[in-house]
């Protein structure tokens, strides 16, 4: 489904979200800035086309590596940042050993995993020890107008301009379905801590439209 739609995803990312995902990149970059020492090494999952990993390698002050399993994503992300490293992989089996990154991320990918809790344990397995993980993902609203408006644009209008400019619907219907479907910001944050990470805390961004949820592995 990515492969499909790879040629357009960055535009149809900024148009449909009128440019507010750049906003929530950075506000990850600013907050793992905070948290780690300069020169530390992150790891990218799920990287897509690489706005992530571009983001925290130009603002964070770290070396970043992004993985997807996605080759054409990959490619344009090779592309966009020739200084960055990019390797083919699955988030659900990292070629990397235990305790290799001092944080890890995850943008807009943790709800296409197969299983969100394999994806936790396995993110935290390559943390070292003091590590955090930063995980951005699409959430619920709070306020219930607020709630009722994003859905209704997210199911009725985002599935046709998607269609539309990618070709394919169907990956445009998948979005607002795997939304819905994905846990909320206290029940992320419940799973987080089931899977032993500790400091779980979370902040909504666009009043819950996203959220940043982070952990550290103890
Ligand atoms: C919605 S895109 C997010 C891309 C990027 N992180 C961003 O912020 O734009 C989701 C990405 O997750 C990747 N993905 C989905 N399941 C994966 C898996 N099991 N292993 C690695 N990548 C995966 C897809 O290939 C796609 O590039």
């Amino acid at each position: 489904m990515f492969a499909q739609i790879s040629a357009r995803y960055d535009l149809l990312n900024h148009l449909l979200s009128a440019n507010i995902d750049r906003k929530w990149r950075k506000v990850v970059a600013r907050k793992l800035h905070q948290l780690l020492p300069s020169g530390s090494t992150v790891l990218d999952v799920a990287c897509g086309t690489g706005d992530l990993s571009i983001e925290l390698f130009e603002s964070a002050n770290v070396s970043v590596i992004g993985a997807d399993f996605c080759r054409p994503m990959l490619e344009l992300a090779a592309r966009k940042a020739p200084r960055i490293s990019f390797v083919e992989a699955d988030a659900l089996a990292l070629p990397f050993p235990d305790a290799s990154f001092a944080a890890v991320t995850i943008a807009f990918g943790l709800r296409n995993l197969a299983s969100v809790e394999s994806g936790l344990r396995e993110l935290r397995r390559v943390l070292k020890p003091g590590g955090w993980l930063a995980i951005l993902e699409f959430s619920r609203p709070q306020r219930p107008g607020f709630r009722v408006l994003v859905e209704a644009y997210s199911q009725k209008l985002l599935p046709r301009i998607g269609g539309w400019i990618s070709g394919s619907r169907s990956a445009y219907t998948y979005l607002p379905d795997s939304v819905s479907r994905f846990p909320d910001q206290a029940r992320l944050a419940a799973m987080m801590r089931a899977e032993s990470f500790a400091n779980v805390a979370f902040e909504d961004l666009t009043g819950g439209v996203a959220a940043l949820h982070i952990g550290q592995r103890g």
